[in-house]
Formats: C-alpha cells, sequence, structure tokens
C-alpha cells in the first residue's frame, strides 16, 4: 500500500503524464470551443454522463477526449486508486493530525465490514449514535419530548460555525419540502450577537430546543452563543434547570459538553476521524434528521454510498468525482484559472456555495504538501457563487467579459420543488443559455449582422470559450441531495491527492484564532497595555475603544 512507504507524498508534477498534459496543453491551446464543437458534431453528447438521476456534461470545457485520456492516466500514474482505498480502508491520510478519513464509514451499510480505528469497529459506533439520533428526533417530531413546562417543542436552533453550520443549514433549506411543518428551524453561527438576536426574535424558550454543534466544544463563536442561548432561556422560563430539558450537543467532546451542564444522555457523539466539514452525516445533521425524519435522513445517507460505491468502482473515464476533480486541474493547472464558480439555478440549494466553499477551500487551500515542502503548483482555487438567475444580474458582466475566466459548474434540477407555472422553464432555459452563450460567445461579424452601430460592435461582442460543467439532477429529494455532497466530497478529494496535500488539516485558520483572543484581552484590559501590537493594529484597537467608550 502505498500510504505505508509514502509513496503518495511525491510531487506528481514530476511524472510522465504531467509533462504530456503540459505539452498537450500547448498543441491545444487557443482552439475555441467553437471549433472544437464544429469538429464534433456528438460532442454534447459525448462528453456527457448520466448515473442514477444526475447528469454530467462536460462538453463545454476546453478539452478533448485527448486530454481527458491523459488526465485519467495522470490519475493512474499518481496513485490515486490506492489513495481512494486508503481512504476508505481507514488508512490515517490525515498525516498532519495522524487521523483516519471515514466520514464515509457514517453512511455505509455493513457496518461489520467497516474499519476499525484504535481498536474499536467504527461501524458499531456509527449505528449506536445514528439509532440514538432516530429516537431521539422521532420524539421530538412527534411531540414526546417536552420542555421543562410540559409544552412540546416548536422551534430548534442549531448553534454551531463552519462545518457545524454549514452542512444542516445549507441541507434542511434544500429539503424544507420535505420537512416537517411543525417545527421551526433556525441556524446561528456568527459571534455577531445580531445574529442569534434574529434567530431567537419571536420564539418562546418553553417550546424551544437548542442543539450545539461543536466538534471540538472549544470553538469561541459557538461558546458564546450557547451561553447567551442558555442565558436567555433561564431568563425566559425562570429556571436554571431548564437547561437540562432544552440543551442537547453534539460533539467528540463528551466532556466539554458536560461541563456545560449538558446532560451526558443527551451528548450525541461522533470522532475526531470525522472533519468537521464533512460532518453532516455524523450526528451533527441531528437537526436535518428532525426536519426530514431518520428514514429521510437514512436516504440522505443512502445517497452519499451509492456515490462512495461509483467513486470506489467506477473506472476514471466514467467516474464522476474523479472526472469532476481532473477537470478542475485541467483549468486550475493547465489554463491557469484562480477561481471556480458554484451556480446552483435553484434556490432551495441557495447556501450549496457556501457549503463547498468551505469544503473546497478549507480541505485544498494549501501551499505546503504532505511531504512539509512547497507545492510545485496551484492548489484550490477560490471557490465562490450563488443561485441562479440572481446573479446574472450582479456578476455575469464578469463571467462573459471580464479579464478573467472564470470555470463556472451550473446546476440544475428538472423537477420544479414548486407548483408555480412557467417559473421552471424559463429557470432552467436560463442555464442552458448562460453556458451556450459563455461557451460560443458572439462574434464581432454576427454582432454586425445584427446591424449593430459600428462604435457599439467592440462591447457587443462576447468572446465565448469560456468553460463551464452543467449538472442535472432529476429532483431534490434527500436521496439525490446525499449523492450531490458526496459527488463534491470525493471531488475535493481527488484534487487533494493530486496536489499531494493533506486535504483534512486547516491549520491556517489557527493564527487568526490566537490574535483574536490577544486583542479582545487587550480591548478588555483595565491597564490597556497588555501587549505590544504593530501600529496599525494598535490603532485599530485604540479607534474601537474610544467608540466603545462614548
Ligand atoms: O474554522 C475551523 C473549524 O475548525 C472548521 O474546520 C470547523 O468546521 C469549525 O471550525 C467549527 O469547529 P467545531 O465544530 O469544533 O466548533
Amino acid at each position: 500500500m502505498s500510504i505505508d512507504n509514502h509513496e503518495f507524498r511525491t510531487d506528481r508534477t514530476s511524472g510522465q503524464r504531467w509533462h504530456a498534459l503540459r505539452a498537450h496543453h500547448q498543441s491545444i491551446d487557443g482552439t475555441h470551443l467553437r471549433d472544437l464543437f464544429a469538429a464534433d458534431p456528438d460532442r454534447g453528447t459525448a462528453m456527457a454522463i448520466e448515473s442514477d438521476g444526475l447528469y454530467l456534461d462536460y462538453s463545454k470545457q476546453r478539452v478533448t477526449a485527448e486530454t481527458m485520456t491523459l488526465l485519467v492516466e495522470f490519475a493512474h500514474e499518481s496513485g490515486l486508486r490506492d489513495g481512494i482505498e486508503a481512504m476508505f480502508g481507514g488508512a490515517r491520510i490525515n498525516t498532519t493530525e495522524d487521523r483516519a478519513v471515514l466520514h464515509t464509514a457514517l453512511r455505509a451499510l455493513d457496518a461489520d465490514a467497516s474499519p476499525t480505528v484504535d481498536g474499536h469497529a467504527v461501524g458499531e459506533q456509527v449505528d449506536r449514535v445514528l439509532h440514538r439520533m432516530s429516537v431521539f428526533a422521532q420524539s421530538v417530531r412527534r411531540g414526546r419530548l417536552r420542555g421543562a413546562t410540559s409544552r412540546r417543542i416548536e422551534a430548534v436552533v442549531n448553534i454551531g460555525i463552519g462545518g457545524s453550520d454549514l452542512g444542516p443549514a445549507m441541507a434542511c433549506r434544500a429539503l424544507a419540502e420535505a420537512s416537517t411543518p411543525d417545527i421551526d428551524f433556525r441556524f446561528v453561527s456568527n459571534v455577531d450577537g445580531a445574529d442569534l438576536s434574529a434567530a431567537l426574535r419571536g420564539l418562546d424558550p418553553e417550546t424551544t430546543l437548542f442543539i450545539v454543534s461543536s466538534k471540538t466544544f472549544t470553538t469561541v463563536e459557538t461558546l458564546t452563543n450557547a451561553e447567551s442561548a442558555r442565558q436567555w432561556l433561564i431568563d425566559g422560563i425562570g429556571d436554571r434547570g431548564a437547561v437540562r430539558e432544552h440543551f442537547v450537543a453534539v460533539s467528540t467532546n463528551v466532556e466539554a459538553a458536560r461541563r456545560f451542564g449538558i446532560a451526558e444522555e443527551n451528548v450525541f457523539e461522533f470522532w475526531d476521524w470525522v472533519g468537521g466539514r464533512y460532518s453532516v452525516w455524523s450526528a451533527i445533521g441531528l437537526s436535518l434528521m428532525i426536519a426530514i425524519g431518520s428514514g429521510g435522513f437514512r436516504d440522505f445517507l443512502a445517497g452519499a454510498r451509492s456515490m462512495d460505491t461509483e467513486f470506489r468502482t467506477a473506472p476514471f473515464e466514467k467516474n464522476l468525482p474523479v472526472l469532476l476533480g481532473l477537470l478542475g486541474i485541467w483549468n486550475r493547472n493547465l489554463l491557469g484559472a484562480a477561481t471556480h464558480a458554484v451556480l446552483p439555478y435553484d434556490e432551495r440549494l441557495a447556501l450549496l456555495p457556501a457549503y463547498l466553499q468551505q469544503l473546497e477551500m478549507e480541505s485544498n487551500g494549501k501551499s505546503v504538501g504532505v511531504d512539509g515542502e512547497p507545492v510545485a503548483i496551484d492548489t484550490a482555487p477560490i471557490v465562490w457563487g450563488a443561485a441562479g438567475t440572481n446573479g446574472q444580474h450582479a456578476f455575469f458582466q464578469l463571467l462573459h467579459q471580464g479579464t478573467t475566466v472564470v470555470p463556472c459548474d451550473f446546476i440544475g434540477v428538472l423537477e420544479p420543488g414548486h407548483l408555480l407555472a412557467g417559473h421552471h422553464d424559463l429557470l432552467i432555459a436560463n442555464l442552458i443559455a448562460q453556458t451556450q452563450a459563455l461557451a460560443f460567445g458572439r462574434t464581432a461579424d454576427e454582432v454586425r449582422a445584427e446591424g449593430v452601430a459600428e462604435h457599439q460592435v467592440p462591447h457587443r461582442a462576447f468572446p465565448g470559450d469560456r468553460p463551464s460543467t452543467t449538472i442535472m439532477m432529476d429532483r431534490l429529494d434527500p436521496y439525490s441531495l446525499g449523492r450531490l455532497l458526496a459527488l463534491y466530497e470525493h471531488k475535493v478529494f481527488v484534487q487533494g491527492w493530486l496536489w499531494g496535500i493533506d486535504s483534512f488539516d486547516q491549520w491556517g485558520v489557527e493564527l487568526g484564532k490566537v490574535a483574536a483572543g490577544r486583542i479582545v484581552d487587550e480591548i478588555r484590559a483595565e491597564d490597556r497595555t497588555v501587549l505590544p501590537f504593530d501600529s496599525s493594529t494598535a490603532a485599530q484597537i485604540g479607534r474601537y475603544r474610544r467608540a466603545r467608550a462614548a
């Protein structure tokens, strides 16, 4: 296994296939997407794959059949197959934290076949917690769980940040149609008190359940919000003991949750082999399970599991996550695209860009390889985006005519999530039209042929040749959402592996956290001279203190 002899730490760009890819890029550079389509009338179907409710069309990427062959060979040469098996098998591929990476075990069916970590059978642990979650979710949904004053729960507030917020918040919004109408779901993440204040507005403490979601149970934003929520509850009910009935926790740090005042039987556990941004499948998904029910949550896991199976077994040239990952490598490293836009044409998926931002940028925003050496090539692009069609009236100008080429993922859902006539045709027509306009543009001659005045011609021509992938989902339900999210998780794995980085640590967020701690101490210090700061930082602290004192 390559993990043991550390072969996986080598710089992939020194291999033969990388050189072949670079040479190939030179040979096709300058070939417009218009030419690629003209040369092959079947391109639109030849470069599309459909699998279990997901349709992926990459024909509008600036690639040829040879590009794809070379990319797949590059993946093989880089030991991607071994890497995939190492992850699923429980190898400690998160090398900088010496941890296994087993979010896939959270959705595996066969507990007996799952790996062991530190002598514990992972599958057994997963089943136990999933069962506890199901019992709890049922009792909330059926109104059996009562608050301190015996009233049923009508609002669930998830307090968490990053991976302990974005997954359940995004999925609850995406699957709102399938959610129980009897419970109001709210999500609080920001340490800005405005977030918690807004979330609590209109809620009754007697009927509110808080889920404090924090892998570490040390995150300052979450603990600050949880403490304020606890106070709100105690003030509202007039009984300190009410915390027991109104707070549950999801954490790997059961002891810290207990110290906060949450009864041990109300702590839903997960494990350090689940990364925060990969944790929606764990007890971090408790709010989602309450919303869509235990059956819905299991469908969500089943969707992800089906993508896991595809990822492990499909030949790379037909493997959705591998293809998505390789196209990203092509755009980032050969075409030099610094950013990547995620454009869901479905309001239900409006939080998907934010979710993928964490997934991709926290995972692969690294500049040191797993061998401790600086990476030889660029890693994760800047991921951004917004739901269509809104983006068309905001930033699409730049996508079409700006000086920067931004590869895009367009994501559409074929079945609408509402009954309003006419909207969906327009929505999907816009999605398709944007991919067409980006790819083919409009030449100056075409503009002239429309009788446009000559001085306007350069402004109204579109260069085209702007790459995009289109993903169409048959419908948006727990199963298909599970597939979509697992698709992106594995895409990130593919890219991290090929870039030779550890996709599962996040040391880069630490410095700012430590600095914030020092600055808050300074702001609150009585003598006001706790630590020396640079002149800008000192001036900003001073400015804030003056405003605070006024
Ligand atoms: O921002 C860093 C980070 O550790 C994320 O990776 C994580 O999802 C988030 O903070 C929240 O952490 P926790 O779940 O431990 O509160």
